[in-house]
């Protein structure tokens, strides 16, 4: 069978391949890669510790699938399309496949100058320039493990991820645009690095040209260091097995955890999901023009790793890589970039979509939008207004929506329709992928099988990019994903599943809030609250919210009765913003006297959550806390 299903029945035929017999499916995949020697075992694995390994024994090198397989037949073909944040300073790039080739090899060599080898952590830390991508493939090419960190983190975020897992580069750049804004990232670094001890080297891109300090025998410019170097850099053999990045990622408890993935399996599922999903053909004959495709997202999210650089660029694929904001400088930039490189496939955030919704048509109207053929959403549940809007303004009713459910720690898209092959319904994922395995589960773990019900999402039988462990503790991945329910990994999403056995997530069963699409611990932004020197305690909890689908609403109890509530909100936000960053600052806070507690102390979050929503009067059982008179302040206090 073809590495790209064509037809509806095709698909459900490669599916039912999939379950019986998963190795022989899987092996048939990978055999469409480049190997240095074969693996001698396609599969093992248990849920139980856990230990899951693809493609045993298999030797490769992922950028030589992703860049030097495709030199001969089109190295002149566009890699990276890159749109600069503000068309009036900067000028688009284009860059061959050829050209990137030639970066990465010559940045490898800058990272072994500088003391770089293989199973080396290092921090990439940059804004949306096609450098990081150079970074990150350059990371790759000699075995190093790439550790991309969101831009918009804080200092303090960026220390406990150079510290987790003891990086000794860090890649960034002197500052970065967003908008109208300008951001002083190296400043940012400085920060961060005072306290990491293990960061020998920073990398700097001049990105913006603004004033930065350079610490000699530590801090090096890129450009002088692509000077010292040659384009010859032969990829470094790695296992199948060995870790290709960490990309830390909130949960249900304080600290993030960094979700490790590996060479090989990830290779095979974001290339076979990228070119199925999004119909994309594999490596296109040469004479056609390729189909452009644009990810909005940021590569310090997983979707920037995984479809905007490795799935796109192992299928031979055109990436647009976008380095500004939606709406700057007016509401209607994505669709003037759409138009500007006739993008065909266009995958963004429904988040986006409703903020550009929310600004009305106007914006959409001087564009024409002719050349789309496939839109996409991730990250969080869609709305079913928002996907209408979608499908009828942007996509003019004639362009499939893929609404693609997955998450960091699956690696790549798990449930989701095939562009044009999967009849679509609003609000659902539709259907697994081939390979994936869906179920879902009660609170006791039990199966919930047949149609039309509900459940915990949970998935039976490993795929090639499931998590491997999460970075220098493999007891918190064994926790968080695989002991909650036995011999299933466990997604922390609710499911339904309709009559006709489609998919449709409900969101986050446990403690973690979707904020546009980003996800953040409850305990997180609670840590940092704390961080006020007259905070006591707060409860965090998650409430609908029109554009961001949730917003985070703080509970705070302050011990200085004198203290201006306005100011203190302020200095909160501050706080917040210092110990996470911009993304996690709460949208309301409410000062409270005290909080629903159980008697052994456990704060009544369902209790709360409604509070939130704003509902005030069936707030459900109370009589289990220690002292319900609490509940009514605060609901009287409810903003
Ligand atoms: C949510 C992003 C509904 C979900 C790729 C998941 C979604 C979390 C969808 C993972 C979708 C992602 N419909 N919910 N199509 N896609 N989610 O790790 O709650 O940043 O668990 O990965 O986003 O977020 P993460």
């Amino acid at each position: 069978m073809a590495f790209r299903i064509q037809t509806f029945e095709e698909y459900q035929e490669e599916y039912r391949k999939s379950v019986t017999d998963p190795e022989a499916f899987w092996e048939d995949k990978a055999k469409h890669f480049t190997w240095r020697k074969k693996w001698d075992k396609v599969l093992e694995w248990n849920f139980t510790q856990p230990s899951v390994k693809w493609f045993l024994g298999g030797k490769l090198n992922i950028t030589e699938n992703c860049l030097d397989r495709h030199l001969d037949i089109h190295g002149e073909r566009t890699a990276i399309i890159w749109e600069p944040n503000d068309t009036k300073k900067d000028k688009t790039r284009y860059i061959s496949y050829a050209e990137l080739h030639d970066q990465v090899c010559r940045f490898a060599n800058v990272l072994i100058r500088n003391g770089a080898k293989k199973g080396d952590r290092i921090c990439i830390y940059m804004p949306m320039v096609p450098e990081s991508a150079v970074a990150i493939l350059a990371c790759a090419r000699i075995g190093a493990i790439h550790s991309v960190v969101f831009a918009g983190f804080s200092a303090h975020s960026l220390i406990d991820r150079i510290q987790d897992s003891d990086c000794s580069i860090v890649i960034t750049s002197d500052g970065a645009f967003r908008g109208a804004k300008e951001i002083p990232i190296k400043d940012i670094v400085d920060e961060a690095v005072e306290v990491c001890p293990s960061v020998k080297k920073i990398i700097v891109l001049e990105r913006t040209g603004c004033n930065i300090r350079l610490t000699e025998g530590r801090d090096l410019l890129w450009k002088d260091e692509m000077k010292k170097v040659t384009n010859q850099c032969p990829a470094t053999e790695t296992d199948s097995e060995d870790m290709l990045f960490i990309l830390y990622t909130s949960g249900s408890t304080g600290k993030p955890k960094g979700v490790v993935h590996t060479v090989g399996g990830y290779m095979v599922f974001m290339a076979y999901s990228f070119t199925n999903v999004f119909q994309y053909p594999l490596e296109p004959a040469h004479s056609t023009r390729p189909d452009i495709y644009w990810c909005t997202a940021d590569i310090g999210w997983v979707t920037g790793h995984s479809y905007i650089i490795y799935g796109p660029l192992l299928c031979g694929a055109t990436t647009v890589m976008f380095e500004g904001i939606p709406t700057w400088p007016d509401a209607g930039r994505f669709w003037e970039v759409v138009d500007k490189h006739q993008v065909n496939i266009f995958y963004t955030a429904p988040t986006a979509i409703r903020s550009m919704e929310a600004q009305g048509l106007g914006y959409v109207r001087p564009y024409s939008l002719d050349s789309l053929r496939v839109l996409g959403t991730v990250g969080e549940p869609i709305n079913e207004e928002a996907w209408q809007w979608y499908y009828e303004n942007i996509g003019k009713g004639k362009c499939p929506i893929v609404d693609t459910w997955w998450q960091t720690e699956t690696g790549g898209i798990m449930i989701s329709p095939l562009a044009g092959i999967t009849p679509v319904k609003p609000g659902f994922a539709t259907l697994p992928l081939p390979g994936i395995q869906p179920v879902l589960v009660n609170h006791d773990g039990k199966e919930i099988t047949g149609n039309g019900v509900e459940g915990n999402l949970c998935i039976r039988f490993p795929w090639p990019s499931v998590i491997r462990t999460t970075y220098g503790d493999h007891e918190r991945c064994r926790q968080n994903y695989f002991a909650t329910y036995k011999e299933l990994y466990f997604t922390g999403d609710g499911c339904r599943r309709d009559e006709n056995g489609y998919y449709r997530i409900t969101g986050r069963v446990d403690d973690v809030i979707n904020v546009s699409g980003h996800r953040i611990g409850t305990a997180e932004v609670e840590n940092a609250i704390n961080q006020h020197p007259d905070i006591v305690e707060s409860a965090v909890v998650g409430f609908p919210h029109p554009i961001k689908g949730q917003g985070i609403y703080a509970f705070v109890i302050c011990t200085n009765s004198q203290h201006d509530i306005s100011l203190l909100k302020e200095e909160i936000l501050a706080v917040v913003n210092k110990m996470i960053g911009p993304i996690a600052k709460p949208d309301k806070i409410q000062v409270v006297g005290g909080l629903p507690k159980t008697r052994s102390g456990k704060i009544l979050r369902r209790i709360l959550k409604k509070v939130a929503e704003g509902e005030t009067s069936n707030l459900g059982d109370t009589s289990t806390l220690l002292d319900p008179s609490v509940v009514d302040s605060i609901r009287t206090g409810a903003l």
